[in-house]
């Protein structure tokens, strides 16, 4: 059984509570129906009353937003949907006047089939060194006829497409996010570039897309066995030749340089697929990256002995490296936990999306689940990561109409998978218009459900059982009581799930009855406690 020693010296990513902007869905400043920097500027004070430290920003590039931004036509510019870079530069200086750290994202595994230099690849010819930017091949069969291999992408379909002068390029997610070629020096270059330019602008740091695909085995040979885990890879099976494999870890050893060549603590954070965290252990080495995201514990669902396993696991595999461990439970990739609690959905990163026609999650005990289980999170020392909008209990969109649908997943697979956009949604800010003034226009786009009304901010602030001050009241005291930066030890509690972190003692009920607590003096519940006893689906931190 895992325990942490609280690690001495503070610093910033290490414990922090850092919030996700997706930015189309935060706030419009426009009236377009579509989130911008501005908007998110004007709403910043906002997230200093909520308490949390840092904030990431889901990609805001010039794009031609196929996958929402995740396909990028220029790394060092702002989407006009979005604003400019002195929109940009802004945001920075208001954030960091009020002590909040901002992350932005890369997207280094692919570009936009917009970007320049994808376009000069088409436009030059097979073997050129334009093409080396990505992966061309020629296609098998007699005439080429064929995919070069038979890797598949994430989104559905083949990782490969044809182009006009037969030739095909390899594309892990949507045929319009061509994968970049990471052997190329000069696409190492220009990254490095990139990260200088948004460096010299202030960023603290980023979240890196997809990182464990962008080292490809020499050769590009078949997935060994595609045909049972399609895109993908199987845990404890040998990686397939697009997921994690160690040439890739060169990469982020030069980043890491380079970052610390910069004045404050820069950092960065992989959404790095890797499993077991033995492995992912392997890329938050000092050298590298300062910590990943745990898929482990978000995928865990919420059940006492998968999340005791990934607990503990969290702590062997980080603290063997002496990195921080991650803490999440929802972000725009995954259905909202008071939805996924609600439900019987099973593992976070391998939900296809709730429709109409699919059975309905029951959103109020999804609530009371999720509100136990972020308490329980947020006592957890190291950084924890929030998506926007579950502070006021948002659950995902589970009755879009097909119509609205804008997830390539759901394009790529004719509607067989649904895809993200139910936990895209805008948020609603203030009881009132169509989108509850997301945008003062009204205009949002992606149609909130009906349920966000009564959920708006301006309905729960201050409100004394509302999910908002709920969230509120959990950060003030994870920061007072400095548990981001504590330690950590299970402790037998009988029925109750329990760990001490300091002098705190956390708890959770896993069970469907109201059980007793220890002696300790109450500091939060997510639930009213009844006749000193802590409801099913409750956490609670003490004072011991
Ligand atoms: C990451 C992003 C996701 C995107 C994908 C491809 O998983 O979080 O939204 O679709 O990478 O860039």
């Amino acid at each position: 059984m895992a325990r942490h020693i609280a690690i001495e010296g503070y610093k910033w990513w290490r414990s922090g509570v850092i919030y996700q902007i997706y930015p189309r869905s935060f706030a419009d400043s426009s009236g377009d129906g579509i989130g911008d920097l501005r908007g998110i500027t004007q709403r910043l004070d906002v997230l200093v009353d909520l308490g949390v430290d840092a904030l990431w920003l889901s990609p805001f590039y010039t794009s031609p937003q196929k996958d929402a931004g995740y396909d990028v036509a220029d790394y060092c510019d702002v989407d006009p949907l979005f604003g400019t870079l002195a929109d940009f530069d802004e945001l920075m200086k208001t954030a960091h006047l009020k002590n909040l750290r901002v992350m932005i994202d890369l997207v280094p595994n692919h570009t936009s089939d917009q970007h320049r230099w994808f376009q000069d690849a088409l436009n030059s010819k097979p073997g050129s060194k334009e093409r080396e930017y990505y992966h061309f091949k020629n296609g098998l069969g007699d005439n080429g006829e064929l995919p070069p291999n038979n890797w598949l992408s994430m989104f559905g379909g083949p990782a490969w497409t044809r182009c006009e002068d037969g030739q095909w390029f390899l594309h892990l997610f949507d045929s319009s996010q061509p994968d970049l070629n990471w052997e190329n020096p000069l696409v190492r270059s220009e990254f490095e570039a990139i990260l200088r330019f948004w460096l010299d602008r202030g960023v603290d740091g980023f979240r890196v897309d997809q990182p464990h695909a962008m080292a490809k085995a020499a050769g590009l040979p078949d997935h060994p066995y595609v045909d049972e885990a399609g895109a993908g890879f199987i845990e404890g099976r040998e990686a397939p030749p697009m997921w994690f494999q160690d040439s890739v870890h060169e990469i982020f050893r030069d980043w890491r340089k380079i970052l610390e060549s910069y004045p404050g603590q820069r950092a960065m954070c992989g959404e790095a697929y890797v499993l077991p965290l033995s492995l992912m252990a392997l890329w938050v080495r000092p050298d590298e990256f300062h910590q990943t995201f745990n898929f482990r514990f978000l995928d865990a669902g919420w059940n006492e002995a998968a999340i005791t396993s990934a607990i503990d696991e969290s702590f062997e595999a980080f603290d063997s490296v002496g990195a921080p461990s991650t803490w999440v439970l929802n972000n725009h990739d995954v259905m909202r936990h008071v939805s996924r609690f609600g439900g019987n959905y099973g593992r976070a990163t391998a939900s296809d999306g709730i429709g109409i026609n699919d059975p309905q999650p029951d959103n109020e005990t999804g609530l009371a689940i999720a509100k136990g289980a972020t308490l329980f999170m947020l006592g957890l020392p190291g950084a924890s990561y929030l998506y926007q909008g579950e502070e006021l209990g948002l659950p995902d969109h589970t009755t879009l109409e097909d119509e609205y649908r804008q997830d390539p997943t759901f394009l790529r697979t004719n509607g067989k998978r649904l895809g993200r956009d139910g936990s895209r949604v805008p948020l609603p800010w203030e009881k009132g218009n169509q989108s509850n003034g997301f945008s003062e226009t009204g205009a949002s786009w992606l149609p909130q459900p009906s349920s966000y009304k009564a959920l708006s901010r301006d309905q729960q602030l201050n409100v004394a059982d509302s999910t908002l001050e709920f969230y509120k009241a959990a950060l003030r005291l994870r920061n007072e009581l400095k548990l981001g930066e504590g330690s950590f030890d299970w402790v037998n509690q009988g029925e109750l799930l329990s760990y001490k972190n300091g002098e705190t003692l956390i708890i959770h009920n896993f069970s469907d009855i109201p059980k007793r607590l220890p002696a300790g003096r109450l500091l939060l519940a997510s639930a009213e406690l009844f006749e000193g006893l802590l409801p099913a689906h409750a956490s609670c931190y003490l004072k011991v």
